[in-house]
């Protein structure tokens, strides 16, 4: 029987049903609310708005839980391969052998990018943004493989489309990279694993293979580990809206990859490390930039720092924190951002602004620390942590169309002029 919710307007007492899900989250359904009582909900930044039913990933804000089809994240961080994790966000279970060497054959497959391809990036200016370069040339490439362009969500036709995304989101990646710097394309090489081929081909060059250390290797997977799915956050739930009018998988993931840039979202680790600097360079005081970060006059925030869900530590932080400290002891390296950044979280811990806000470091925080510690350029930061969402982009576009969702069509209040006659130019 299904629970109830009763609301009353205008004398009136409406009966709404409760739906709960496995994890006992619980959501009014209000389907049929405007048709019924003539009023719309208002929730600018949908807050408390439920936008689907999911079965890919759950995240728990107040205890800070973040699982994959179950899986813990802490769990998978240590112990799986991103191929593994891409399988299991798209298909539901841990690949077996069989199914992972078929994944991994098809991944090593479709890594090469069509050769007329290399002329588009030459046309974008050595200033390019990466994340614009990646937005456009996930289009271009869709054109270069028509068969992508219908909307295949089962066999044999969705498992081709979404190998040939996860695989050339690489490959176009490190040439936006290799182009802008002026550098030759490197072409993906088979022999190598997912990783480590991206590896290959940003940092190979023409007499001087790249040699991929263990070490970074297992960095870069868990990082990409770490980003590959959060359920209905901005970017995801621009890929479901635009999926929701049957668009293709590529051009749904295109425009996923412009919400993420946004400095409130997927930029921000980017603009984490640019706030360190700052810092650094500036010689003042941590205690300066937090306050700053208080003052409600004041737009300055600390990057890194808050979440729209995770009212506790995001889980994602710690693994990258502690991750951060490995990769650069391994690596005999030292970062004195690191040391700021830690200070910043220590002072905020015990700051009464930040505590009664739930204010804690996000994935953001140290993950582009990780990223100096491997290599990666400031401007290609965030354009990772699109390669590492792919997978979450990819499978909520199928579960959209699996469950036929209609397209997303949002209501507004209007607040504007009321009716009034056309005035002629003369008379203005
Ligand atoms: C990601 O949604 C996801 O799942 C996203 C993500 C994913 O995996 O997809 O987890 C990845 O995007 C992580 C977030 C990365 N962004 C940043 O680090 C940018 C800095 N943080 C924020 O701007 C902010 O915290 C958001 C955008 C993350 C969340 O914004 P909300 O939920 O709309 O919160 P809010 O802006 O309403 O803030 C609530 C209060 C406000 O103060 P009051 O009005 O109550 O006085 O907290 C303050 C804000 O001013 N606040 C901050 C702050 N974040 C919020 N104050 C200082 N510094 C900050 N970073």
């Amino acid at each position: 029987m299904t629970e109830k919710a009763t609301l009353s307007i205008d004398g009136k007492q409406f009966e709404l049903d409760v739906y709960t899900g496995t994890e006992n989250e619980r959501s009014i359904d209000i389907t049929n609310l405007r048709s019924e009582t003539g009023c719309i909900t208002m929730d600018p930044g949908f807050g408390n708005t439920g936008s689907c039913f999911s079965s890919i990933t759950y995240v728990d804000g107040a205890k800070g839980i973040l699982r994959y089809r179950g899986y813990p994240i802490e769990e998978v961080a240590e112990k799986a391969s991103f191929v593994e994790i891409a399988y299991l966000v798209l298909y539901g279970e841990l690949p077996n052998a069989e199914q992972l060497t078929k994944f991994s054959s098809a991944l090593r497959e479709h890594a090469p990018l069509h050769s007329n391809l290399r002329t588009h990036f030459s046309g974008f200016p050595e200033s390019a943004p990466p994340m614009a370069i990646l937005s456009a040339m996930l289009n271009l490439v869709s054109c270069f493989h028509p068969e992508v362009l219908k909307v295949n969500v089962q066999g044999e036709a969705f498992d081709r489309t979404a190998a040939l995304l996860l695989s050339k989101v690489r490959t176009i990646a490190a040439w936006a990279y290799r182009i802008a710097n002026g550098k030759p394309i490197n072409h993906p090489n088979p022999n190598l694993s997912y990783c480590s081929n991206f590896l290959h081909m940003m940092f190979s060059e023409p007499y001087q293979e790249y040699v991929v250390s263990p070490v970074i290797e297992k960095a870069l997977n868990l990082f990409l580990v770490l980003h590959a799915d959060h359920e209905q956050n901005c970017s995801t739930s621009t890929v479901r809206v635009v999926s929701s009018s049957r668009a293709n998988l590529f051009s749904s993931v295109s425009a996923g990859v412009c919400a993420l840039w946004g400095p409130l979202h997927g930029g921000a680790n980017a603009a984490v490390i640019e706030m360190l600097e700052e810092i650094q360079q500036s010689g003042r005081p941590v205690t300066d930039y937090i306050n700053m970060a208080k003052a409600k006059n004041n737009s300055f925030r600390l990057m890194g720092f808050g979440h729209r869900v995770y009212k506790n530590f995001d889980p994602r932080s710690k693994i990258l924190k502690k991750q951060v400290h490995d990769v650069l002891k391994e690596l005999n390296k030292e970062d004195s951002l690191l040391d700021i950044a830690q200070e910043l979280e220590e002072k905020t811990l015990q700051d009464d602004y930040f505590v009664s806000r739930n204010l804690y470091p996000n994935v953001d925080f140290y993950s582009g620390i990780l990223m100096r510690a491997i290599g990666i350029p400031l401007n290609m930061y965030t354009v990772m942590f699109a390669i590492g969402r792919m997978p979450g982009w990819i499978s909520n576009w199928r579960e959209l169309h699996e469950h036929k969702q209609r397209i997303s069509r949002p209501r507004q209040i209007y607040t504007g002029e009321t009716t009034r006659a056309y005035v002629p130019l003369e008379e203005r």
